[in-house]
């Protein structure tokens, strides 16, 4: 993990000692290529004659078909076992691209260079990578850890409001599973100022790492860090397969509240932590753009979710602030209860 400015921290030295012969290929989406993929380029030599692959911005593009498109071009291009990938951009890039070098003659080395607030603190570390099925999110992928990660904070500059908040769900799920004092932190947090922004990634990223080193293929600890997306991801299938696509940070976070509700309601998390929760995620996020009439659909994607286990649906809750529990089960009835509470 490399935290701060690229050329301080050395991107352009790594490529060099450890890649010196390979040729580089560079994953990009449209809106990250046009914004920062000159400025890359002309600032590291290295990357002076990398070949750069441009695709679609959004999670409709983060597919099996767009793979193949991209296997074929990294055919096309003659890359081989010793070339590198760099993933430059968001988490459906990080994502797509590690399991793209993966599999591709059967495993390329990757580096990641994140450019959302999201991707920095948590889909470019850990070592998920994947792509989704129709509604259904990553249910194609492969744990593979990136050679490297480059957290560079200057890139969220050109981030818009939106997409800072949707990363700032997944720091507050870091606190509210392991660390009270970074939940209070993150209270007073404005992920738009670059003052002190970077301190609070590294603790949101040491976080991560910390419960993945214990648990890399999430047989038990790792689990926690599924807090709010077993509701969140169903929602956020729920309204792609609606063409009507919202944040992954905004499912997490209305995911965060309906499943701290049900811990609430079976007497496993106290009123008082429910409530400041929920008060937090209702004036910071906008209100869930689900309705009555959606939750049997919500439901059903639910029981699709690949961390069920015989049939029955799997939460991670919280029991405190701090402190992440796993393997934990819910009725319909309270699920669709704590649906409620977002739309009320
Ligand atoms: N692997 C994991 O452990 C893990 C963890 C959390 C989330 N995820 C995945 O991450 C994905 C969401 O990531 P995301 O929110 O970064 O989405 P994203 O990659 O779609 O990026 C969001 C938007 O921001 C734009 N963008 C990216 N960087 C920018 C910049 N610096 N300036 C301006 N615009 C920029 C992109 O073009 C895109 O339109 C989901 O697919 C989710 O499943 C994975």
């Amino acid at each position: 993990m490399h935290f701060g400015d690229l050329q301080t921290v050395g991107l352009n030295e790594v490529l060099q000692n450890e890649y010196p012969d390979a040729k580089k290929i560079i994953l990009t989406d449209e809106t990250v290529g046009s914004i920062w993929i000159e400025q890359l380029v002309t600032s590291h030599s290295q990357l002076s004659k990398a070949e750069i692959i441009q695709i679609p911005e959004g999670e409709a593009f983060k597919t099996i078909d767009v793979c193949a498109q991209i296997w074929e071009a990294l055919s096309e291009y003659e890359i081989g076992r010793g070339d590198v990938i760099i993933n430059f951009g968001g988490g459906v890039i990080t994502d797509m691209g590690g399991f793209i070098a993966s599999l591709y003659k059967r495993g390329l080395s990757f580096i990641n260079i994140p450019t959302t607030l999201l991707s920095q603190v948590d889909a470019s570390v850990g070592g998920k990578t994947g792509v989704d099925l129709g509604p259904f999110k990553n249910q194609i992928g492969v744990f593979s850890d990136a050679a490297h990660v480059f957290i560079d904070d200057q890139f969220l500059k050109t981030l818009d409001e939106k997409q800072l908040q949707s990363g700032l769900a997944e720091m507050l799920k870091h606190g509210l599973i392991s660390d009270p004092s970074h939940w209070k932190d993150l209270q007073s947090f404005d992920p738009s100022n670059p003052k002190g922004r970077l301190k609070l990634i590294r603790t949101s990223v040491k976080i991560k790492r910390d419960v993945v080193v214990q648990d890399h293929k999430e047989s038990g600890v790792r689990k926690t860090l599924n807090f709010g997306h077993t509701i969140g991801h169903g929602i956020e299938g729920f309204l792609l397969e609606k063409e009507t696509p919202t944040l992954h940070g905004f499912a997490v976070a209305w995911g965060m509240k309906a499943e701290s509700f049900i811990a609430y309601k079976q007497g496993l998390l106290s009123q008082t932590a429910y409530e400041s929760i929920a008060a937090f995620i209702d004036t910071y996020y906008p209100k869930c753009e689900i309705e009555s009439k959606d939750f049997k659909a919500i439901l059903k994607l639910m029981y699709n979710d690949k961390k069920n286990k015989n049939g029955h649906i799997q939460f991670s809750f919280i029991s405190e602030i701090g402190k992440g529990i796993y393997d934990q089960g819910a009725t319909d009835v309270e699920i669709l209860d704590a649906l409620k509470t977002l739309i009320d």
